[in-house]
C-alpha cells in the first residue's frame, strides 16, 4: 500500500480503505473541518526559510514557536544565498479569515503556507503543521522533514475547549502546569480552568491573608492521601504514592502542599496565553470553603469551624455577614488583577445550607428581602458577588446550583450534574452561556476503562433530550473536562487519566462530527509523539476477554498485544512486571487458575493490569420445565441499594418484561430482580457480556457467571458458563442509584462477536395460573 500511496495517491484514496489511507498519511487530533488530500511531499531542511508577508508581523510570537521547534530538530538554518532554493514557509494575514481561530494551511509544491488572520489561527495552523511533521519533530535531530501535501481549511465547532485541573486536594508543580498547557496546545485546547481552592488546601497567593497559603497550603496526610498510600499497594502501582516534592518535615510533623505565588501564577498566565490558552481561576464558595475557615472562623455564621466535612458537604461561609462579603471582595479583587481572563469561577456548588438554616441572623437576613428557603440566599449571594465582578470588569462564572434559585443572565453556567437533567435548558432559556462538562463522560478523574474514549467522543453537547430550541442552543459555548485530584497524587497519575480521553475531547470540541473508527486509527499515531513529549498516557487496552473463563476438559490461551510496539507479560502471582513471561504462544489452561496479564511498552511501562481466572466446569444440565410463559419476571424494589445484596424479601411490585432491558417508569433510586429462565439453542461455552450503571449480578443454573455490583458508573463486565442445550434457572439483580441508569446484556459462543441476548431465549414462571401450573424437574445432561 505504502508504494501505491507514493506513487497514484489519488488513486489510492479512491479505493476501498481509502479512510486508512488518508488517517494515516495526515494523523491529525482533531480532524480539521475541512482537509483536502494532495499528492507528494514537501521537504523541510535547513534550506527551508520562514517568510512574512506583509501584514503578518502580528503572528511574531507563532513564528518564533515554529522557528524554534525546526531549529532544535534541524541546527541552525543554512546560510547565504542557498537556502532561497529550499522549501519556503509563509506566514500570511488573510482578511478573509474573520473567526478568531480560523486558519488555512497550504501544502504544495516547495511552499507550506500558513494563513490566519488573528494570532489563534496562526497558533493553529502550527499545531496542524507540527501534527503533519514526523513525531521525532518532538524530541529528535534530523536532517529533513517530510510533510504530505495538503489543502486544509479549519476552525472550532465549539469556542470554549477547556480542561480542569483541581491544585487543591493534590498539589501540581509549575513545571506540570506547563507540560499540561503543552499538551493542551497540541490538540488545540484554549481554556484552562483551575480549581485553586477546596477544603482540603489553599493554593494561590492572596496578599491581604498571607495565611491562607502559608498555613492553610499545607496539611497534614488526610484521607485522601491515605486513600492514596493504600491504592498504590492494592494495585501495585507508584502513581498513587505521594509526590515527595510535595512533603516537607516541619516540627517533627509530615505536611503535604504547595501553593503558586503570584509571581509564579504570573508566569503560567503569560506561558499559557502564547500558546492561546486562557487561565480560568477558580475561588469554590461560599461551600468547599474549610481552608479559609480553618484560619478565619468568623466567615461561618456561628463563628465555628464547622463540620466533619466527611458527613455531607462542609459549611459554607455566611453570606449574611458584611464582613464576609468583604472578605469574598477581597480575594476576588486580587484574583481579578491577576488574571486576565474574562470569566472568574466563584464554584458554587454543593452547598451545605443548614447552618444557613438554623443561622438567627440568616433567618433575619431572609425575612429582610422575602425570601422564602436558602436557595434564594446563595442565589443573593451569587448577585451580589456578580454586580461587584461586573464593577471590576469581570463576569462571574459557576457551577450549575447556580441557576436553581435563579442567576442572573449575564453570569456563565458549567453543567456538571449529570443527573439534573433540567439545568441544561433552565441555565440557556435565562440566556446564560452555558459550558458541557457532565459528570460520567467528562470527568476524567473516573478510572478509564475501554469505553471511555466512546463515552467522551459520543457525549453531545447538543442532545436533543436537553430540549432546546435553536436560538437556546447557541447558548451553550463548549466543552470541558474535569480533573478532581482526591485520588491523585502523581503528575504521571495526571497524565494516565487525561491522556489519550482529552484527544477525544479535542475532536469533540473542535470538529463535533462523527468520525469516530478515523479517529481512533489517528490516535494509534498520537503515541509515539506522546512516548517523545514524556507523557504517562494509558495504554490501549488489551483486547476484549471475558474476565472469568471456563474450560471442560483443557483450553488454550493466547491473545495479540494491542499494537504492534508493545508485549504481553503475565503471572500467576501476583502482578506481572517486566521480568514476568512474555505471553508470545498459548497457554495450555489444565487447572483451576488466575492470571494477571498487562501490556508493556518497550522501556517497561505497564498498562492496565486484567485479571482472567479459569475455573474448570462441568456442563449445567438442562432442566425439563412446562407452562412456562415467554418473558422474564421482574420485581422492583424502591429505595437507595449500593449493593444488589442489598435487597431483601419481597418486591414492592412487579412486571413481566419480554427482555433483559430497564423499565421505562421506575423510581429514582431502586433494584430490581429478573428471575425466570434461559434457553440455549446448543451446548455449549457462553460468554456473557452484562454492562449496568450502577451495580449488578448474573447467576444461570446457580451458578455466578458476571459479578458487577456495587455503585458505579456504566462498566462492562463479562464471565463465561458451560451450558447443556435447553432451560436453565435466571437470576438477574439489579441496582440503580440513581443519577443514570443502565442494563444491557450480550452473550457471544465459541468466541463470536458479542450479541444482545435475544428474546426468544427468556422464560418466566408466568403470573396467576401460569405460576402454579410451572413445575421444575431435573433433566437428564
Ligand atoms: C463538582 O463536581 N462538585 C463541580
Amino acid at each position: 500500500m505504502r508504494k501505491i500511496i507514493l506513487f497514484f495517491p489519488a488513486i489510492a484514496w479512491l479505493m476501498a480503505g481509502a479512510q486508512t489511507t488518508l488517517t494515516e498519511r495526515y494523523p491529525l487530533i482533531p480532524w480539521p473541518s475541512s482537509l483536502a488530500a494532495k499528492s507528494g511531499d514537501v521537504v523541510i531542511d535547513r534550506h527551508t526559510h520562514i517568510v512574512m508577508e506583509a501584514g503578518a508581523g502580528t503572528f511574531s510570537y507563532e513564528r518564533s514557536f515554529l522557528e524554534g521547534q525546526l531549529r532544535r530538530f534541524l541546527g541552525p538554518e543554512a546560510s547565504g544565498k542557498t537556502k532561497m532554493t529550499g522549501t519556503a514557509i509563509i506566514l500570511k494575514d488573510d482578511n478573509t479569515l474573520t473567526s478568531p481561530e480560523a486558519y488555512r494551511l497550504t501544502i504544495s509544491g516547495k511552499t507550506i503556507v500558513l494563513a490566519a488572520h488573528f494570532p489563534a489561527g496562526m497558533f493553529y495552523a502550527m499545531q496542524t503543521l507540527r501534527q503533519l511533521m514526523p513525531p521525532a519533530i518532538e524530541n529528535g535531530h534530523g536532517n529533513r522533514l517530510h510533510v504530505p501535501c495538503v489543502e486544509i481549511a479549519d476552525q472550532p465547532a465549539f469556542p470554549w475547549r477547556g480542561m480542569m485541573l483541581d491544585v487543591s486536594r493534590h498539589f501540581f508543580s509549575t513545571a506540570y502546569l506547563r507540560k499540561f498547557i503543552d499538551m493542551m496546545a497540541l490538540y488545540k485546547f484554549n481554556k484552562l480552568h483551575l480549581h485553586l481552592t477546596d477544603d482540603q488546601g489553599w493554593r494561590i497567593e492572596i496578599k491581604k491573608y498571607p495565611r491562607l497559603t502559608s498555613e492553610s497550603g499545607w496539611r497534614t496526610l488526610n484521607d485522601q492521601d491515605s486513600a492514596c498510600i493504600k491504592l498504590a499497594k492494592q494495585t501495585d502501582n507508584p502513581d498513587f504514592n505521594l509526590d515527595p516534592a510535595h512533603i516537607r518535615h516541619i516540627d517533627g510533623k509530615t505536611e503535604y502542599g504547595g501553593f503558586y505565588t503570584q509571581e509564579e501564577m504570573k508566569a503560567i498566565i503569560r506561558y499559557a496565553a502564547a500558546r492561546h490558552i486562557e487561565i480560568i481561576p477558580e475561588i469554590d464558595m461560599p461551600g468547599h470553603m474549610m481552608a479559609a475557615i480553618l484560619l478565619y472562623p468568623e466567615l461561618t455564621c456561628e463563628g465555628k469551624k464547622g463540620d466533619d466535612w466527611r458527613h455531607g458537604f462542609t459549611t459554607p461561609i455566611c453570606p449574611c455577614k458584611e464582613s464576609t462579603l468583604q472578605f469574598a471582595k477581597d480575594i476576588f479583587t486580587e484574583i481579578a488583577n491577576l488574571f486576565p481572563s474574562k470569566y472568574i469561577h466563584i464554584g458554587g456548588d454543593e452547598v451545605g445550607k443548614t447552618e444557613w438554616q438554623k443561622s438567627p441572623l440568616c433567618q433575619q437576613f431572609m425575612k429582610d428581602h422575602h425570601f422564602t428557603n436558602t436557595d434564594q440566599l446563595q442565589t443573593w449571594f451569587n448577585n451580589y458577588m456578580e454586580d461587584f465582578f461586573h464593577s471590576i470588569g469581570k463576569t462571574l462564572l459557576g457551577w450549575d446550583e447556580i441557576v436553581e434559585g435563579g442567576i442572573d443572565s449575564a453570569a456563565a453556567v458549567m453543567f456538571w450534574r449529570t443527573w439534573a437533567k433540567k439545568a441544561p435548558l433552565k441555565t440557556t432559556r435565562n440566556g446564560n452561556k452555558l459550558i458541557m462538562t457532565p459528570d460520567g463522560p467528562f470527568y476524567f478523574d473516573a478510572w478509564p476503562d475501554r469505553h471511555s474514549l466512546s463515552a467522551v467522543y459520543h457525549y453531545n453537547p447538543l442532545d436533543p433530550a436537553y430540549g432546546m430550541n435553536a436560538n437556546e442552543e447557541k447558548n451553550i459555548i463548549g466543552v470541558q473536562a474535569n480533573l478532581w485530584s482526591e485520588r491523585i497524587p502523581t503528575e504521571a497519575r495526571a497524565d494516565y487519566l487525561v491522556m489519550p480521553r482529552m484527544t477525544a475531547l479535542a475532536e469533540l470540541g473542535w470538529t463535533h462530527k462523527d468520525l469516530y473508527d478515523s479517529y481512533l486509527q489517528r490516535l494509534e499515531r498520537q503515541y509515539d509523539r506522546l512516548d517523545r513529549l514524556n507523557v504517562h498516557y494509558r495504554l490501549p487496552d488489551l483486547p476484549e476477554l471475558s474476565e472469568r473463563r471456563v474450560f471442560i476438559d483443557t483450553a488454550m490461551f493466547f491473545t495479540h498485544p494491542p499494537n504492534p510496539g508493545l508485549t504481553i507479560r503475565y503471572a500467576d502471582n501476583g502482578f506481572p512486571t517486566t521480568a514476568s513471561p512474555v505471553l508470545d504462544h498459548p497457554l495450555r489452561i489444565d487447572h483451576s487458575r488466575e492470571l494477571r496479564l498487562a501490556a508493556f511498552t518497550t522501556a517497561g511501562r505497564r498498562g492496565d493490569v486484567q485479571t482472567i481466572s479459569f475455573e474448570h466446569q462441568n456442563y449445567a444440565p438442562a432442566l425439563k420445565v412446562t407452562g412456562l410463559a415467554r418473558g422474564v419476571e421482574v420485581g422492583v424494589f424502591r429505595g437507595e441499594f449500593d449493593s444488589t445484596t442489598a435487597m431483601h424479601g419481597h418486591p414492592d411490585s412487579s412486571m413481566l418484561l419480554s427482555n433483559v432491558a430497564l423499565p421505562t417508569n421506575h423510581p429514582d433510586a431502586y433494584g430490581l430482580q429478573y428471575r425466570g429462565y434461559i434457553e440455549v439453542p446448543a451446548t455449549g461455552i457462553y460468554s456473557f457480556f452484562l454492562t449496568s450503571d450502577d451495580g449488578s449480578m448474573l447467576r444461570i443454573a446457580d451458578r455466578l457467571v458476571v459479578a458487577n455490583d456495587g455503585a458505579h458508573s456504566s462498566r462492562e463486565k463479562s464471565g463465561q458458563i458451560a451450558l447443556r442445550q435447553g432451560l436453565h434457572p435466571l437470576a438477574l439483580d439489579y441496582i440503580d442509584l440513581g443519577g443514570g441508569g443502565e442494563l444491557q446484556l450480550s452473550y457471544s459462543k465459541d468466541n463470536e462477536k458479542p450479541q444482545p441476548v435475544p428474546a426468544s431465549w427468556f422464560f418466566s414462571a408466568g403470573s396467576g395460573e401460569a405460576t402454579g401450573a410451572a413445575k421444575q424437574v431435573r433433566a437428564h445432561g
